[in-house]
């Protein structure tokens, strides 16, 4: 869950591209961070490590360090508490061995007490951090020390005592290359004409290259000036790069003019449903056949989970099947059901989410096809899968799932669509629907729904119902105003309201009704007027106008693609409502974009 950047090459500004990168994957975790450079051609270290955001670091302190090699990390805690002890690079007793790491050592406690005993020095001298990762360097240096004498045999003895998910990268203060191996975590090489590129996430080397070498578990890579050799981490067998070359735009990972990733991607979401509606048909039909053959589960976490149920509910009034979704860290219950006649289709934007990773490797075992919806290429899930799609939104920065959600719900809405045989209908109702939602979604509305933002910023809790594929949409609507805003919010089924909830309407709570023109509409009113009755503040988002509403959010009538628009003026208001109340909606608190451990 956190950020990984080093550069190795022919310039001599290693730290300052290393503080760089990292700036752009700030959005992996923001509450620490550090770099450590080869001063003087080697033998020597420059350490900088710091609480706080490294977006808010300034380049004079970096653009001074003449080095050709250096690493870096920005740090979302896990292990610890967020301090400089426990902030990344981590080191071992002689300071020669500087280490960054991404992703959770499951057997630490026990390699602690292993390395101290072996360095026979007590662990409460050895570490000074409170962190997983510190065994790390201790380990390579025993090893180093005491069995194989040579850097890169001593990191891979050390990975391969490791349990958990993991991708670090080492660094010797005397040697000239760096190493770095994944088993778990996202680890890609950017190999451009001035240098080598180690990151976490792609952007953070767009400025440099485009080609780049997508790790797999298992592997790892000796990267010096000129030249990266991979290999199998436990046969030591030399690996053929793969490489790939990016084709996004660079502009796709920037803010374009907006205050924050979250504005500009929801804005954009016209112009990336065009994009994610463009699937080869072919591949839809050979999906679309498995899931008319086999039971089908669905799994996310989040709002990808969301997304998942709203698919089971399109599975079963438009295919007429019965899919089951379930979220990935409740998977165990289902598992005995999942075998080789069940596909499982995750969806996921990161394809790293870790719950979500585990349930398929446990399908995966048990016969089951995985078929994964994701958006970034070469992610762990994509290479796990055994059938993809991807939504091709580019790079979604903020935490906050927007404009991959309703991505996510139009390429599920096709394959669903393609199962019930309607696959040109769909194609039609969606190029149609993001042609309507481009033409809504103005710099108009979002003042509209900001003025909203402003008459109910100080209510501290709201409400969001909605029938059918609205009931679902609702729990996401909940989801998108609580990680930003923080006001405690509760997305409920429209007739659940009377079997509790509605206990906790007061006069002027705000309520969120979803009421689209569908078999749901009439049944939805009556609920928003039990709602009203208790003095509820209604905001209605509906195509057509109520005496209802106190306030009215129209949006086009997208008919079964209603989601897909419906939750656009929520993800407005949950944005609005942030900055309103002083937060940062791209990095709201306690979250990070990628939840790579359990
Ligand atoms: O990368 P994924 O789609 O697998 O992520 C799943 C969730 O962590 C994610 O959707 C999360 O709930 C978002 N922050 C919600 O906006």
């Amino acid at each position: 869950m956190c950020g990984i950047f080093s550069y190795i090459g022919k310039e001599e500004n290693a730290a300052l591209q290393t503080l760089v990168g990292l700036q752009s994957l700030e959005y992996r975790g923001y509450d620490s961070f550090g770099i450590t450079a080869q001063k003087n051609g080697g033998a020597e270290f420059f350490v900088r490590k710091s609480v706080g955001q490294i977006g808010k670091v300034g380049r004079a302190e970096f653009s001074g360090v003449k080095s050709s090699i250096a690493i870096g990390h920005t740090r979302w805690a896990t292990h610890g508490n967020v301090t400089e002890a426990n902030a990344h690079p981590h080191f071992n007793r002689t300071q020669s061995i500087a280490v960054v790491h991404n992703g959770i050592i499951e057997n630490h406690r026990v390699l602690r007490a292993f390395v101290a005993d072996k360095l026979k020095v007590p662990k409460e001298d050895l570490f000074v951090s409170e962190t997983d990762t510190e065994v790390i360097p201790h380990l390579i240096e025993y090893f180093m020390t005491h069995e194989v004498k040579d850097f890169e045999d001593a990191f891979v003895a050390t990975a391969l005592l490791l349990e958990g998910r993991y991708a670090f990268v080492a660094m010797h203060r005397d040697l000239p290359y760096i190493l770095a191996v994944r088993d778990g975590s996202p680890l890609v090489l950017g190999e451009g004409a001035q240098g080598y590129y180690l990151a976490s996430d792609v952007p953070a080397f767009l400025d440099y290259t485009r080609i780049v070498n997508y790790l797999d578990d298992e592997q790892y890579v000796k990267v010096s000036r000129d030249e990266s050799v991979i290999r199998e981490l436990r046969t030591r067998k030399f690996v053929k790069p793969d490489r790939k070359e990016i084709l996004w735009e660079r502009e796709s990972a920037t803010k374009e003019g907006y205050a924050h990733y979250m504005l500009k991607e929801i804005m954009e979401q016209p112009s990336a449903l065009d994009r994610a509606i463009r699937q080869d048909d072919e591949e839809l039909l050979a999906i679309a056949h498995l899931l008319k053959t086999h039971r089908t589960f669905f799994i996310g976490c989040g709002t990808a989970a969301k997304v998942a149920k709203i698919g089971e509910l399109w599975m079963a009034t438009m295919a007429h099947r019965l899919a089951t979704t379930f979220v990935g860290s409740e998977s165990a219950p289902y598992a005995g059901f999942v075998d080789k006649k069940s596909v499982l289709l995750a969806v996921s934007q990161s394809g790293e989410t870790a719950d979500v990773l585990q349930a398929i490797r446990a399908a995966g075992q048990s016969g089951a096809t995985i078929v994964s919806l994701l958006n970034v290429v070469g992610s762990t899930i994509d290479r796990e899968s055994d059938l993809r799609l991807f939504i091709n939104v580019g790079p979604e920065k903020a935490v906050a799932s927007t404009k991959a959600a309703t991505a996510q719900m139009a390429v599920l809405y096709l394959l669903i669509a393609a199962t019930a045989g309607e696959l040109p209908e769909a194609k039609h109702l969606l190029r149609k629907g993001v042609k309507e939602i481009k033409a809504w979604l103005t710099r108009d509305v979002v003042r509209e729904i900001e003025g909203i933002a402003k008459r109910i910023v100080a209510e501290e809790d709201l409400f969001i119902i909605g029938r059918g594929t609205h009931a679902a949409l609702a729990l996401e609507a909940a989801i998108k105003i609580q990680e930003v805003s923080y006001v405690h919010a509760e997305g409920f089924p429209g007739g659940e309201l009377k079997h509790g909830p509605i206990a906790l309407i007061r006069k002027g709570t705000p309520c969120i009704a979803f009421i689209p023109n569908d078999e749901t509409k009439a049944k939805m009113e009556s609920n928003t007027t039990e709602l009203k009755a208790r003095g509820a503040y209604i905001i209605g988002i509906a195509p057509s106008p109520s005496d209802l509403f106190d306030e009215w959010i129209k949006v086009p009538d997208l008919g079964p693609i209603a989601p897909i628009v419906d939750i656009i003026p929520v993800q407005i208001l949950a944005y609005a409502l942030a900055v309103l109340r002083g937060n940062d909606p791209d990095k709201p608190r306690n979250l990070a974009k990628s939840v790579t451990v359990e």
